[in-house]
């Protein structure tokens, strides 16, 4: 997993619950790395699972409820990294559609050791995307999390539902319907 994604849950870390629970949490979490990360690095993802097991019993919040707020945190931290991919995009929809089409490709393009989830994606009407999860790192919470502050991004309003796609292994389905 790259750098960014751990530079960036740490420092959420420390925003929510302060410098000295996180310096007691990379100490408590016996980390390969001992939490010295730089964002074009890359981690095993078993040190991000750890983080979040163990920020989860330090501040007694469910580790998927972290990692949607994480989600939306990391969102905001994309956007001012990589605004190029922002460039002429005006529409969450069309942000959301290029993530498995361009944005992905081209993260894999700069790292190819990237972890990387696939979408995909249906325009099942103007105001309805399906947005097809499938990864296996299972990190439902964080995609939920980075689709809804991408729709605030754009200063628009949703209903988003997910489901379990029975026939398809580690899959979900964001129903995203823009309302009016
Ligand atoms: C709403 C839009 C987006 C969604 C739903 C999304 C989804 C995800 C998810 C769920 C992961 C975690 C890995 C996994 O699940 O297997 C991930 C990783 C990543 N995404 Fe996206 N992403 C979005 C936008 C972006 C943007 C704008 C960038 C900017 C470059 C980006 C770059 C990355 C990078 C660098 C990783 C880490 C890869 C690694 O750890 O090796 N994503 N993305």
């Amino acid at each position: 997993m790259k750098g960014i994604i751990f530079t960036a849950f740490l420092d959420m870390s420390e925003e929510l619950y302060g410098y000295k629970l996180v310096d007691e949490l990379i100490e408590e979490s016996n980390l390969p790395s001992k939490g010295v990360y730089t964002a074009i690095g890359t981690y095993d993802f078993s040190e991000m699972e750890t983080l979040l097991m163990n920020l989860s019993r330090k501040v007694n919040a469910p580790p998927n409820s972290l990692l949607e707020t994480f989600g939306k945190y990391l969102f905001s931290v994309l956007s001012k990294t990589y605004p190029y991919f922002f460039a002429r995009i005006t529409t969450s929809f069309d942000l959301l559609i290029s993530v498995d089409s361009h944005i992905h490709v081209e993260v894999r393009k700069l790292y190819p050791d990237a972890e990387l989830p696939h979408f995909e994606v249906t325009r099942v009407a103007e105001n309805i995307l399906w947005m097809d999860y499938h990864s296996d790192r299972n990190m439902n919470a964080l995609a939920y999390g980075l689709i809804q502050q991408c729709i605030c991004h754009y200063g628009e309003k949703a209903t988003i539902s997910q489901q379990v796609l029975e026939d398809k292994q580690n899959a979900t389905r964001f129903e995203i319907v823009i309302e009016p």
